[in-house]
């Protein structure tokens, strides 16, 4: 299930992220991808252990841990830092899967990435190709955002960023490990919590269908989560 979320940088915070990229270096995206990636990766990226990296990456966590629809879509467990890629002049990502096992920085904790996130923070008129393109079950699906919306797809996906042939595209990317780990259950737990949202705008908390229904929400991630 592929999940547009809308709004998790405000245009305030897009521009505050892309005047302070402005300041720093970028280095070869290489440094960070696997071996079979390598033959496939052009890009730039922000230096991962650059003080700025961390901080603006502290931002998006703090914004997404608030934010409800990320939330209901993704049931982290836990979040990779973000980092920031920059493609221009004909870069690309051609066609590769991310891999499945990432470390968290200065720790020896291992991370399932199970969703892989990615926050457009460039406008779609700034630049021309670099779509991200994710294959999933039903086909390929082209994804280009306005600045600050994300887009969270299965880390299982075969997916590439298209040749950036005008502009410049800037964004952030990530891992996460779900609470839940197979995306069909997830899914149904997207409806469900989705639904019961809607039920209770429209009955009120207390209504005893709203509390059977969040009784079952409850009782399925007790089922299904692993922490
Ligand atoms: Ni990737």
């Amino acid at each position: 299930m592929i999940h547009h979320i809308p709004n998790v940088l405000s245009k305030e915070q897009v521009n505050y992220f892309r005047t302070e990229m402005q300041k720093v270096e970028w280095i070869n995206g290489q440094k960070t991808t696997g071996s079979l990636s390598k033959n496939v990766k052009n890009n730039q990226q922000l230096d991962i252990d650059h003080p700025l990296t961390q901080h603006l990456g502290d931002i998006i966590l703090h914004e997404l841990s608030q934010h409800a629809l990320f939330t209901s879509a993704a049931l982290p467990l836990n979040i990779l830092p973000p980092y920031f890629n920059r493609y221009e002049n004909g870069e690309t990502f051609g066609f590769h899967v991310d891999n499945a096992i990432r470390w968290m920085p200065d720790s020896n904790q291992k991370i399932r990435t199970d969703l892989s996130c990615t926050i457009f923070l460039s406008e779609p008129e700034e630049y021309e190709g670099g779509e991200l393109v994710v294959e999933d079950t039903y086909g390929y699906h082209e994804v280009k955002l306005p600045a600050g919306d994300l887009i969270l797809y299965p880390s299982t996906s075969v997916h590439e960023v298209t040749p950036v042939t005008s502009g410049c595209r800037i964004a952030s990317f990530f891992w996460l490990q779900s609470m839940i780990r197979e995306d069909a259950e997830r899914h149904m737990l997207f409806n469900l919590d989705q639904s019961i949202q809607n039920l209770r705008m429209q009955l009120g908390d207390a209504h005893s269908e709203v509390v059977k229904l969040t009784s079952l929400y409850h009782n399925l991630i007790r089922k299904w989560a692993e922490i």
